[in-house]
């Protein structure tokens, strides 16, 4: 089994106010113990650390085809409209036996080889004590954007203590779990500030990309913030149970390389130094970064996610053969007639075949519109096809 943590000697400069290899220990978040997996956890008593997706993140060969699908749990599933009835999204998140009911909903009805926590990248700036919520439709919104430097400074911060509700929506998830692992995760801090600028969702992301360029203090600062902030969510989810995680950079790809490079990779370096000490597998996603995919691995992590633009077997061209990918079906062919879906999942798969470890997964999330048998299909041809 090949040993895929790809660790580049650190090449970025860094950002005034910001080293891209901080330590937990100058963390603007308070008082996390240092990290550690304890013996009972399942990657360290031999629950996880030979299931499928353990092994195709790490380069190995799986006894079947790992697949999971990013928002695998939510509004595709009668199930999950069903318990969430009445309940406001962040509330849901936060009620530890619904967060770990919803994480299980979809392992039981699809038998894909992993559940991803059900929660949302803006819980941690909420159990921070910052004033957000998720608008129906819409998505994250803050009562008061974080625009200047005196916003940042005012900026609540994490401690450990409030992780609680985390931890143990990932203990109750993990204890029905048993051999399949769990995925933490969390928002990479582009794109955590870029919701925390604007204020809401937008398409140009053009407040932060102003802020990163006329501000840059700020822009650190900030970055800084959110590094430390997903950083302990991170470490809370895969301290308590959680076999792997990924960072989501959902929103990198209205990013050139350069700016990438030089605003945002050390604050993604710096979240994931909350958890790389760990041995667990380490997952960089983002999406419209096709360009940027070298960039994202160097940030030191196991597993590039892939969108459904680039093809596969480009993508690993791209990364020099480095690393285990993940994706990349393109949703919007989960409502094409079966046979053309089919032959699309047959083409990623042998895409994928060029990379050293493939797990299977959507582009991006399911979209809510998704039939979900749909899903199911999907998971018993990927598990149908073997692996050599
Ligand atoms: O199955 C899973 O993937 C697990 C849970 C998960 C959610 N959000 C649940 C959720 C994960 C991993 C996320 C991450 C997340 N949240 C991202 C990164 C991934 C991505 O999609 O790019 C982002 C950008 C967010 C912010 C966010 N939260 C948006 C844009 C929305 C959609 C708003 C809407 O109503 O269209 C949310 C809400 C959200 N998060 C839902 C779910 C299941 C839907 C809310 C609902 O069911 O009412």
């Amino acid at each position: 089994m090949t040993a895929c943590r790809y660790l580049l000697p650190r090449i970025f400069g860094t950002i005034e106010g910001m080293t891209s290899s901080a330590a937990a220990s100058n963390s603007t978040a308070s008082n996390a113990p240092a990290g550690t997996l304890g013996a009972n956890h399942p990657l360290k008593d031999g629950r996880t650390s030979d299931s499928p997706l353990i092994t195709a993140y790490r380069g190995g060969t799986p006894s079947r085809r790992p697949v999971w699908f990013m928002r695998q749990a939510g509004r595709s599933l009668p199930e999950y409209l069903k318990v969430r009835e009445g309940v406001a999204m962040l509330d849901s998140c936060l009620r530890p036996e619904l967060a770990a009911e919803i994480t299980l909903q979809p392992v039981r009805r699809h038998d894909v080889d992993a559940a991803i926590f059900f929660s949302d990248i803006v819980i941690p700036l909420k159990l921070a004590g910052v004033s957000v919520d998720i608008v129906p439709g819409v998505g994250p919104v803050l009562d008061k954007p974080v625009r200047t430097a005196a916003d940042v400074a005012a900026l609540p911060t994490l401690t450990w203590e409030a992780l609680e509700p985390i931890r143990e929506a990932v203990r109750l998830s993990v204890a029905e779990l048993g051999k399949t692992p769990l995925i933490g995760f969390a928002g990479a801090p582009f794109t955590l500030a870029a919701y925390m600028v604007e204020g809401k969702p937008s398409r140009d992301h053009l407040g932060p990309r102003t802020m990163m360029h006329a501000d840059p203090e700020t822009w650190a600062a900030l970055a800084t913030w959110a590094a430390d902030t997903s950083g302990m969510f991170l470490q809370a989810q895969l301290e308590a149970g959680a076999s792997a995680a990924q960072l989501f950079d959902s929103w990198a790809g209205s990013l050139g390389l350069a700016d990438y490079t030089k605003y945002v990779a050390p604050a993604s370096t710096r979240a994931l130094d909350h958890v790389r000490g760990l041995g667990a597998p380490l997952i960089h996603f983002g999406t419209g970064t096709s360009e940027l995919l070298v960039a994202m691995r160097d940030v030191g992590v196991d597993v590039v996610g892939v969108d459904y633009r680039l093809p596969l077997d480009e993508a690993n061209r791209r990364l020099g053969g480095t690393v285990p990918l993940q994706g990349n079906i393109d949703p919007a062919l989960l409502s094409a007639p079966w046979d053309v879906l089919e032959a699309h999942v047959r083409e990623v798969i042998a895409a994928g075949s060029h990379a050293p470890g493939h797990v299977l997964n959507l582009g991006h999330g399911v979209p809510p519109e998704t039939d979900p048998t749909v899903l199911t299909r999907v998971v018993e041809l990927i598990h149908s096809i073997p692996t050599e």
